[in-house]
């Protein structure tokens, strides 16, 4: 089982994303235990405060560096994890390969961020990955982090009914995915490809790749290269 433990200090954000559906159904199929940790529990203030001024002035708060250390330790005295990871929009930005290759770890801890930014040496000096999902900016890390997660989970068997469905996903041999359609073969005139009704396995599958060739030279060319 895939052992995920998030630190978030705004946890209720993680809910809705990940109880229900499938990512639901891969925790009660044990195939998979996320945990979402409160930072604010492991904060020394009586006001459970985890953030303060920045030295240096500027205006913004950054979330402190006790909270986070604290929590990651009191992980780690449980298990052994390859890799703690950062969501921050100035990481490595995420891609069908890293999700393939996170899939195959078993324990993780998933950092969220703060708009506020972190302490430097969280990344320094605990940090082993940093992960953005795209060129913009969120409020937090929270969002990131489902995404992730999902991207991550839908990978391992089990999760998705049809495990080949995930095998011939957009990105999955850097080639988009080819269109697909289902009943009613022709709806107000709007018509299936003839093709995908012939019952000819061999043919439909040239005509998929042609087209998922096609579709990726001309909407992104860069996954050709
Ligand atoms: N936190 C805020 N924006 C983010 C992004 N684009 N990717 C990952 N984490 C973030």
């Amino acid at each position: 089982m895939m052992h995920i433990d998030i630190i978030s200090c705004q946890p209720k954000l993680l809910d809705s994303p990940l109880n229900h559906s499938i990512i639901k159904r891969a925790q009660e199929k044990n195939i998979v235990n996320i945990k979402i940790h409160d930072l604010r529990n492991f904060s020394l203030d009586k006001h459970k405060k985890v953030d303060d001024y920045a030295f240096g002035g500027g205006g913004g708060m950054v979330l402190q560096i006790e909270p986070i250390y604290r929590c990651i330790k009191s992980l780690e005295e449980k298990k052994k994890y390859d890799e703690i990871i950062f969501m921050t929009p100035d990481g490595n930005k995420l891609n069908q390969n890293l999700s393939n290759q996170l899939s195959l770890k078993k324990n993780l801890i998933i950092l969220c961020g703060h708009y506020k930014g972190i302490d430097e040496r969280i990344r320094e000096y605990i940090i082993t990955k940093e992960i953005s999902i795209g060129d913009y900016v969120l409020t937090g890390g929270e969002l990131p982090t489902a995404i992730l997660i999902d991207s991550i989970l839908r990978l391992i068997p089990g999760v998705i009914n049809n495990e080949s469905a995930a095998l011939s996903d957009s990105f999955q041999d850097n080639l988009l995915g080819h269109p697909n359609y289902s009943r009613p073969s022709n709806f107000k005139g709007w018509k299936v490809p003839k093709i995908l009704l012939s019952g000819n396995q061999k043919k439909i599958d040239e005509w998929r790749i042609n087209k998922s060739y096609k579709k990726t030279k001309s909407k992104r060319p860069d996954l050709l290269k």
